[in-house]
């Protein structure tokens, strides 16, 4: 799938992060980054734990600046999308206000934005997204009387409400068992496929990766670096069967080789 020709998604230019830059032991965590990803597709990085994947994710939401380097998403700048509200991100936990009912939370961010810019556009319908997330009928309850799986689809609800440029998901299924994370993988793909966002989603589960994603991208580290990236043609809409084809098995195997390559 080539980037070329496509309008631009996210562009990570040169990016490149030391820790501690003067310190007595700074820590170089990314090597320049160079990666294009295609407006309104599914990327996924995986690597081994250090390689500096969720780096790279704060980079690109402006959580931190990069040591060198530029991230444009849809050409504007990320600080300009983030203040906006308009950068989505979930990750490993939920971090609802517990004090708070689901819906208050899902409308948390739209809230502060509205309060600091009254132009604020309110976007999504909140109703409608509980709906679309599997939430209708919670939305009086409190986060603590929800399940994880119920509290990680609020936590995407809230990302989604803004109408987001684009969502960072940070390992979000990670603390969920595995049969609820194997519920949440299908959820996001149909969710995906109905908005279709452009999505940085990190993982640690390679088939999870492959099932979801328009490419995988293979880090390594010391300091972390891009060491292939994999275009995923599986047909889609993908579902169960989708995970016991051969080219499913063997796109896995062949990811699987190569990160143990990386970790040695
Ligand atoms: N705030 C920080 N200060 C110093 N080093 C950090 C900091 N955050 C992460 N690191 C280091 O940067 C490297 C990349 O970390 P991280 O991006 O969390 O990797 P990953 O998400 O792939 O596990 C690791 O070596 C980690 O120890
Ligand atoms: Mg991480």
């Amino acid at each position: 799938m080539a980037d070329s020709g496509t309008r631009a998604g996210i562009s990570i230019s040169a990016v490149e992060v030391t820790y501690g830059v003067g310190s007595r032991e700074p820590v170089h965590a990314l090597a320049p980054i160079d990666l294009e990803i295609a407006d309104g597709s599914f990327v996924s990085l995986v690597g081994p734990s250090g390689c500096g994947k969720s780096t790279l994710l704060r980079v690109v939401a402006d959580l931190m600046p990069p040591t060198r380097g530029r991230v444009r998403i849809n050409d504007d700048a990320p600080g300009t999308l983030r203040r906006a509200g308009r950068i989505g991100l979930v990750s490993q936990q939920a971090n609802l206000m517990p004090w708070l009912d689901i819906e208050s939370n899902v409308r948390l961010l739209e809230d502060l934005v509205a309060a600091k810019d009254a132009q604020a556009v309110r976007t999504q319908n909140v109703s409608s997204l509980l709906e679309i997330v599997g939430l209708k009928g919670f939305e009086r309850k409190l986060p603590h009387q929800l399940s994880g799986g119920m509290q990680q689809r609020a936590s995407l609800a809230r990302a989604l409400a803004l109408d987001p440029a684009i969502l960072l998901m940070d390992e979000p299924f990670a603390a969920l068992d595995e049969i609820t994370r194997d519920r949440m993988a299908f959820e996001l793909m149909r969710i995906w496929e109905s908005y279709r966002k452009t999505v940085i989603f990190i993982t640690h589960s390679l088939a999870e990766a492959v099932l979801l994603s328009d490419r995988v991208v293979l880090m390594s580290a010391r300091p972390g670096r891009i060491h292939k990236v994999y275009d995923i043609d599986l047909p889609r809409p993908r579902n169960q069967e989708t995970r016991l084809s051969d080219q499913f098995i063997h796109t896995v195997g062949q990811i699987n080789r190569e990160l143990y390559k990386v970790m040695l």
